[in-house]
């Protein structure tokens, strides 16, 4: 499908850099320094207009502080997550709840459900962050994407495609803390988007689920697995 403008660059793991048509950066679960996943060449992050945050756990926003502080972007997040940043020193918080839609910069971002704990480990404290979301974004060429953060499959995903019909989904199929391949293809079945990109996977060896598993369970759907750091451009697969 054609793009129309909208560049999506994996970082590995959950972490997506998406440039919008009128050159905005979109950084969603910033985790880069450390993540396994992410290229060298994308551990600094060099501008970020927006930070979307799915939940509060290590591997989604483990730079989200300190790469906040630096960029100062708008950062979208649940309401108990987003006061957890401020006290960290994160300013242009744009905190925002379930099944709520607001314009940030030059996109439409709707938080939805997802069905994941949301504890955030602060030093030897564990605070209460809220619950974990997923997002649809909607860019203002149409094109609009999904991105379910840390999830199980649930029936609701059926509500998400009947509102808002996103043509590209982006959902974990690692398995262990998230779902695998067969939720994942159970999943697709209820989105019925247009093309699948796997992520959650491979990061840590007990993620073992794997893209060409949820292919081979959902072979009428393109599922694309990108490659961390290389940036789609113009279309992606069909
Ligand atoms: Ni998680
Ligand atoms: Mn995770």
């Amino acid at each position: 499908m054609n793009l129309k403008g909208v560049q999506l660059t994996w970082l590995g793991h959950a972490t997506f850099r998406i440039e919008t048509p009128a050159g905005k950066t979109i950084i969603i679960d910033p985790w880069v320094m450390n993540n396994p996943a992410c290229p060298p060449s994308e551990k600094k992050v060099k501008k970020v207009d927006t930070m979307l945050i799915t939940h509060g756990h290590g591997d989604h926003i483990g730079d989200a502080v300190e790469i906040a502080k630096q960029h100062e972007p708008q950062v979208v997040g649940i309401p108990e997550l987003c006061g957890w940043l401020e006290k960290k020193g994160v300013k242009n918080t744009a905190m925002m709840n379930k099944g709520g839609t607001q314009l940030v910069g030059d996109i439409k971002v709707t938080m939805v459900h997802a069905d994941h704990s949301c504890g955030i480990q602060d030093g030897d404290q564990l605070v209460y962050g809220g619950e974990a979301c997923g997002y649809v974004v909607e860019f203002d060429n149409g094109v609009k994407i999904y991105h379910a953060g840390d999830t199980n499959v649930f029936g609701d995903m059926a509500i998400i495609r009947e509102l808002y019909a996103p043509e590209i989904v982006m959902i974990p199929v690692g398995d262990h803390f998230t779902m695998g391949p067969r939720e994942a293809a159970y999943a697709c079945n209820l989105l019925k988007p247009k093309t699948v990109i796997p992520m959650h996977f491979g990061t840590f060896p007990m993620l073992t689920g794997s893209p060409a598993e949820l292919q081979k369970l959902v072979p009428d759907l393109n599922v694309v697995t990108l490659k961390p750091g290389v940036t789609v451009r113009d279309s992606i697969a069909a």
